[in-house]
């Protein structure tokens, strides 16, 4: 590691350990290590399929029905049906369960991650918002009760919401559909808190996330950027560390003093 990228992990290390209430914003670069591939950057799955078009939730409302049918005769596009077989094989890395242990250290205090991949939450963290949902999960688009999917390959379209009669989905964010409130609002709350950021492997290009990143360089919060390669924070980030997550993370595990 070159000198200049040796003082900045000293100063982040130094950073985190003496500030409370740290979080940390995940992307998914973070679950590159396991083998599923991001959507933007040169090994993206835009850069192979091209970028889809951002209609997915308009298409889904207009017949829940067909898209359901689609579903499960697997008519969808080339970039789905690759991303849910590496999210379906992988497996959490070292780096998901250090940010578990640092939870449990009390050096992060939360985790927002876009990944709906489910590898934060297999690796143990507690305090975890998944802001695009949650990929083994059905959810109801009327009163947001989520359940567990509890099989891969879907074979009959979920019943309604018994909670409410609603039209359930999965719960994976689709493109042009809300964010949840809830959910919005726990992460308000956890970059409020904090004053040190951390992102990792994420391009910040997505809102509402990349929003509150803006937002919290206004307030005077460090964010610190560990990506092996340039992001928009460059301009707002306090700290960059050109590295992949999970050697970042084995890194930092070390210099945590609490
Ligand atoms: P992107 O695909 O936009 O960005 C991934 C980032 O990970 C890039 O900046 C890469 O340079 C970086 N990267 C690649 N390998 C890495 C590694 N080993 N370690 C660390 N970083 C690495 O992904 P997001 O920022 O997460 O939405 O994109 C946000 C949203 O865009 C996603 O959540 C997805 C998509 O639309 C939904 O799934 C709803």
């Amino acid at each position: 590691m070159e000198k200049f990228q040796k003082n900045n992990l000293k100063k982040i290390i130094e950073l985190l350990n003496s500030s409370d209430n740290n979080i940390i914003v995940l992307g998914a670069g973070m679950s590159a290590e396991s083998g599923i591939p991001t959507f933007r950057g040169e090994n993206g799955l835009w850069n192979k399929y091209g970028v889809p078009k951002m209609d997915s939730y308009n298409k889904f409302l207009n017949n829940p029905e067909e898209w359901w049918n689609n579903e499960i005769n697997m008519k969808m596009d080339k970039y789905i049906y690759e991303l849910r077989h590496k999210i379906n094989v992988a497996k959490p890395h070292n780096g998901h369960f250090i940010i578990s242990k640092l939870e449990k250290l009390g050096i992060i205090k939360g985790v927002i991650t876009q990944n709906i991949d489910n590898l934060d939450h297999r690796a143990g963290i507690k305090n975890l918002i998944e802001i695009h949902g949650n990929r083994t999960k059905f959810r109801c688009i009327e009163c947001e009760k989520t359940f567990d999917r509890n099989e891969i390959i879907i074979k009959k379209p979920p019943k309604n919401c018994p909670k409410c009669n609603g039209i359930v989905k999965f719960d994976t964010v689709m493109f042009g559909e809300p964010i949840s409130k809830t959910k919005l609002d726990k992460a308000k709350q956890l970059f409020n808190q904090s004053k040190v950021i951390l992102a990792i492997g994420t391009s910040a290009t997505v809102r509402p996330i990349s929003g509150l990143f803006w937002i919290a360089e206004k307030e005077g919060k460090k964010i610190i950027d560990i990506n092996p390669n340039e992001t928009n924070l460059k301009e707002i980030s306090t700290l960059n560390l050109k590295i992949n997550a999970k050697r970042f993370l084995e890194i930092l595990e070390k210099g945590i003093t609490k």
